[in-house]
């Protein structure tokens, strides 16, 4: 019948099997072949019902986005078509849903006169995380069969539950077990036997219409928790048009206006350059995805300090066993009672049992011994910061890990090619650069050594999928992709604060853009001490005198940050609020007094276009010396390692928005100021990119 779809009749029944991996993304084609089907058994007057099903993985996971934005998606029949095909039908039409069934897959499924399930199958209309609504019709039947708070709450927030949650609700007639066609095909004939009404949902009415006051205030908690979002309150009213509609058809067409207006939002952009940037993370040039894998089923982790424990956290709620070791019986203890601690919040807040809790301990193998980690397949380390430790650590390791296990460094910063060399197997280690909190923060750097073998980090790539985390590689430099642009954005923000705005104006204009902290509230939240220490030790390594910079000033007044209740804010006992301090203000000003440098006024979009462009024009050069693979790998680092707005997309995706020709001309503007930074400089790549037209990606 199709590539995707095959027909083929049982007794009375026709069945449509979508066959289009991995997930029947419902594309042109496949859509197509369903249409056939629907047209073949609904014209074969001996075919009585007509079951659709999918792969026991899905029955389908929604839209080919791959498509998005080509005439594929306007190509006949629409999913709007075949579901109205399939309703209107003078057949019963049976929905056989297992795995995924999810955005147009349950649009899909709701076309259908009937649907039973696997307990397991997933349902959901997820359209809201690509900053969209979900257009089959989705915002109008769903409502009709769960009721209006439920599908509201379901669709805004764009959650997928097992199909065991909806048993007794009228979106699943039947929840069966063991094989799905036979048990679909079982029901088809007990409906065809009954001669049972056909169940078009559009012929139903929403059953809990809410007050208008009732209406008023939920849309309004929905609008504050949109935040930058237009498509959470789209969804929202897409839903309310499903009863304040007069007909079925109105809604729909409100449904149609309103996704419509979503996709041409730059949010919506975001989220769908983001959604296929995540996935092309995974991919590496020039690593075969048959890259054969090395076996991981224990782990060493190296330091139970901050990150080592987070690191544990990610291995044991995975379900692998790690053996922790320290140097000293009370720093393992500490670490240990942090774990633990960590997960009593998670238990506290519902999200863990207490058994769950136990499991996960008795995972952990605490100990002071090396010998104890002689059969794990990878070990991390995460001790302190200086290449003399991780020299120890590294030929220690040497001498006691098995062959073939991978030895990993948590370094932020240091150079893991020179690590590789304190071992014999350079070609076995690698660079795992978790984020702080490690159990929580997504973001992981993946820093691919000189020597790394392919199925090291084809290994380390899969793993960091199982622990949850989104892998981007990185090459070795100073800082990798996420740090080294750091340090020119701060290097942006201290500019600006020098030439004339003061922090608390420079924060405001970031978090107006939308990140959570501007740079000086992070400084305060990080510590101001750590960066100290290394500009003392950079100092008096320096053939010539460094002068002092306002950062040093605050820290010999003994102002380290939050933890000291006062850094380039000042804080109130067990409160969190920066509070601007006149102390810091008259710091700025004797620092730009005696450097004679006189303030000027500087608008808040000045200091985004520094602030932003100083990190996308080291973004170019990491791109230009293969750091980075590819601009949107530089944005998923952003996006879930350093708090970059997702509605913003990540910094190169901004750059492409605001245009190339626009941030080269800034960055221009930028190096010819008299004294400029010289990191001012326009990167080659973005020259280039500019001559020929074209933006990142
Ligand atoms: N803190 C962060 O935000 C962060 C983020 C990413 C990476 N890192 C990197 O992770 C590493 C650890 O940082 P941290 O913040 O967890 O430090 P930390 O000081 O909290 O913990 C380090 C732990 O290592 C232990 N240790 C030191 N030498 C050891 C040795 N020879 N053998 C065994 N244990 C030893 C210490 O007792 C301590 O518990 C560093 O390389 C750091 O650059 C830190």
């Amino acid at each position: 019948m199709s590539e995707f779809a095959t027909y083929a009749v049982q007794g009375e029944i026709a069945v449509i099997s979508m066959n289009k991996p991995p997930i029947n993304g419902l594309g042109a084609a496949l859509r197509e072949g369903i249409g056939a089907g629907l047209t073949q058994a609904l014209n074969d007057t001996n075919v009585k019902g007509i079951v659709l099903i999918g792969t026991p993985r899905a029955f389908s996971g929604g839209a080919d986005i791959t498509e998005f934005g080509t005439p594929k998606t306007t190509h006949e029949p629409t999913l709007r078509t075949v579901v109205e095909m399939m309703e209107a039908g003078n057949k019963p039409v049976i929905a056989a849903i297992s795995g995924f069934c999810l955005g147009g897959g349950l649009e899909l499924a709701l076309g259908c006169h009937f649907r039973v399930a696997l307990p397991d199958a997933t349902l959901g209309l997820p359209e809201v995380k690509l900053g969209i609504l979900p257009g089959g019709g989705g915002t109008q039947r769903l409502p009709r069969l769960l009721g209006f708070e439920k599908a509201v709450d379901m669709i805004v927030a764009g959650v997928h539950l097992p199909a065991s949650k909806f048993k007794d609700t009228l979106l699943l007639d039947q929840i069966v077990e063991g094989d799905l066609l036979e048990a679909a095909l079982a029901f088809a004939r007990k409906v065809i036997t009954q001669n049972e009404p056909l169940k078009r949902v559009r012929d139903r009415t929403v059953p809990d219409i809410p007050t208008d006051e009732a209406l008023a205030e939920k849309r309004k908690a929905v609008v504050a928790a949109a935040k930058r979002f237009p498509a959470p309150v789209s969804c929202f009213d897409a839903v309310c048009a499903s009863f304040k509609s007069a007909s079925f058809d109105e809604g729909l067409a409100e449904e149609r206006r309103l996704i419509t207006e979503l996709f041409k939002s730059p949010e919506s952009h975001a989220l769908r350059y983001t959604f296929a940037a995540e996935r092309a993370a995974a991919k590496i040039p020039g690593l075969p995805d048959d890259t054969p894998l090395r076996a991981i089923k224990k782990v060493g982790v190296i330091g139970a300090g901050t990150m080592g424990g987070g690191i544990t956290m990610n291995f044991i709620s995975a379900g692998l066993p790690v053996v922790l070791l320290e140097t000293k019986q009370e720093a393992l203890d500490k670490g240990l009672a942090t774990i633990r601690k960590n997960y009593e919040t998670s238990m506290k807040k519902g999200k863990l049992t207490q058994a769950q809790l136990d499991a996960c301990m008795a995972l952990i193998q605490p100990t002071l011994s090396y010998q104890d980690f002689s059969d794990v397949d990878l070990v991390i380390e995460a001790v302190f910061e200086n290449m003399d430790v991780k020299e120890q650590v590294f030929k220690t390791l040497d001498s006691v890990v098995k062959q073939g296990a991978i030895l990993a460094s948590n370094t932020s910063a240091l150079n893991i090619d020179q690590i590789a060399q304190f071992t014999k197997r350079p070609q076995d280690v690698i660079g795992l650069h978790f984020f702080s909190p490690a159990n929580v923060m997504r973001l992981l750097e993946v820093v691919r050594g000189d020597k790394t073998a392919p199925d090291v980090l084809a290994t380390c790539m899969n793993m960091a999928r199982k622990i949850k985390k989104i892998a981007v590689v990185s090459g070795v430099c100073d800082g990798f992709i996420g740090n080294r642009m750091l340090a020119q954005y701060r290097a942006a923000a201290n500019e600006l604060m020098v030439q004339g705005a003061l922090p608390q104006q420079i924060d405001g204009a970031i978090q107006a853009f939308g990140f959570a902290m501007g740079p000086f509230r992070v400084a305060d939240l990080a510590g101001l001490d750590i960066s100290w220490a290394g500009r003392k030790r950079r100092a008096a390594a320096s053939p010539t005198p460094v002068a002092p910079i306002v950062d040093d000033w605050i820290c010999e007044a003994g102002r380290f940050g939050q933890k000291t209740g006062a850094g380039w804010y000042r804080y109130e006992a067990g409160k969190r609020d920066a509070i601007p301090d006149p102390i810091v203000e008259a710091m700025i000003t004797k620092y730009r007094s005696e450097n004679g440098i006189k303030p000027r006024k500087i608008e808040d979009s000045e200091i985004i276009e520094r602030c932003m462009f100083a990190l996308v024009n080291e973004a170019a050069r990491i791109l230009e010396e293969r750091i980075a693979a590819r601009a949107s790998d530089v944005d998923i680092v952003y996006l879930n390692g350093y708090g970059f707005p997702a509605h913003v997309g990540g910094p190169m995706h901004y750059a492409n928005t605001v245009g190339l020709p626009k941030v080269l001309q800034r960055l221009k503007d930028f190096a010819a100021e008299p004294g400029a930074n010289p990191k001012w400089q326009p990167a080659a790549l973005i020259v280039r990119l500019v001559e020929r037209g074209t933006g990142f990606n």
